[in-house]
């Protein structure tokens, strides 16, 4: 076995902000893709709530669970060796308050071996990030358009245009880090915004959908790969994975139907 690659920590987060190096976070939902991702140097790997669009077929985020969210948290984390975990925690896990955010926290913290967790908001969450960094996890926030919000935010739409919408973003960023917040996504906010939010924070800025300016990227992995049809404006397809695996899918097929796989090679002797 090689020896394991030295783990990326809360404290390298800020070095690398520090330093001008890019971070770069891609979401997980399983051990074998974990495994390609930690491998191929991902710094960060995002345990998403996208799991339930992405992986479960749901329409949304919302009936993501706490238990389906420990199922592949484990699996994500049990798999890498180098990458930060993060799990996101769930619609409706963490918005009662504190004493519920903590619950929701120590559970994913204790049955999953995740190194930090992400919850969406701002200000209106600040006592809930403040309650689990003085618990000790680490907690990375979520601004601009915010999926577990979407049915209030009227569906995917850019957050943070015009001077008043910037200046609550710059705001709940603030309240974030004073919180406590080990970091920020922010997702589909206008690039001279986000660049103007990472320079005000001293914590990492991880952008979706937010332009060149922030600290680090992150991207669905299903949409970077090109495992679907459509993947939104923002989401460059870095590969055509799906249609490989359809490819992959259609030639087993033909051999099944041909009687060519299994052959000899592929057989047991007596
Ligand atoms: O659940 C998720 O994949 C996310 C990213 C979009 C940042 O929160």
């Amino acid at each position: 076995m090689d020896e394991a690659p030295r783990k990326v920590r809360v404290h390298h987060l800020v070095q690398a902000k520090q330093r001008g190096e890019k971070l770069v976070m891609l979401t997980a939902y399983d051990a074998i893709t974990a495994r390609i991702f930690d491998e191929a140097g991902v710094d960060l790997l995002l345990v998403g709530d996208s799991i339930g669009n992405t992986m479960h077929g749901q329409a949304t985020t919302l009936p993501v669970t706490v238990d389906e969210m420990v199922v592949a948290a484990r699996a994500v984390a049990g798999a890498t060796r180098r990458a930060l975990v993060v799990a996101d925690m769930p619609f409706g896990s963490y918005e009662a308050g504190p004493t519920q955010a903590l619950a929701t926290a120590v559970r994913l913290m204790k049955e999953t071996g995740v190194s930090a967790v992400k919850l969406e908001g701002g200000a209106r969450v600040a006592a809930q990030v403040r309650a689990l960094t003085d618990a000790g996890v680490p907690v990375v926030g979520h601004l601009g358009y915010t999926p577990q919000s979407e049915h209030l935010l009227g569906g995917p739409r850019v957050q943070g245009r015009g001077d008043a919408a910037a200046e609550r973003l710059r705001a709940d960023a603030l309240a974030l880090v004073e919180a406590g917040a080990v970091a920020v996504v922010l997702e589909m906010v206008p690039a001279p915004v986000a660049a103007d939010v990472t320079q005000i924070v001293p914590v990492p800025t991880i952008g979706i959908g937010a332009g060149p300016g922030c600290d680090g990227q992150v991207l669905v992995w299903v949409d970077m790969a090109g495992m679907t049809d459509w993947s939104p404006r923002f989401a460059k397809r870095f590969g055509e994975v799906g249609q490989a695996l359809h490819d992959a899918a259609s030639a087993y097929a033909a051999e099944v139907r041909d009687g060519s796989f299994p052959d000899a090679e592929h057989s047991f002797a007596q």
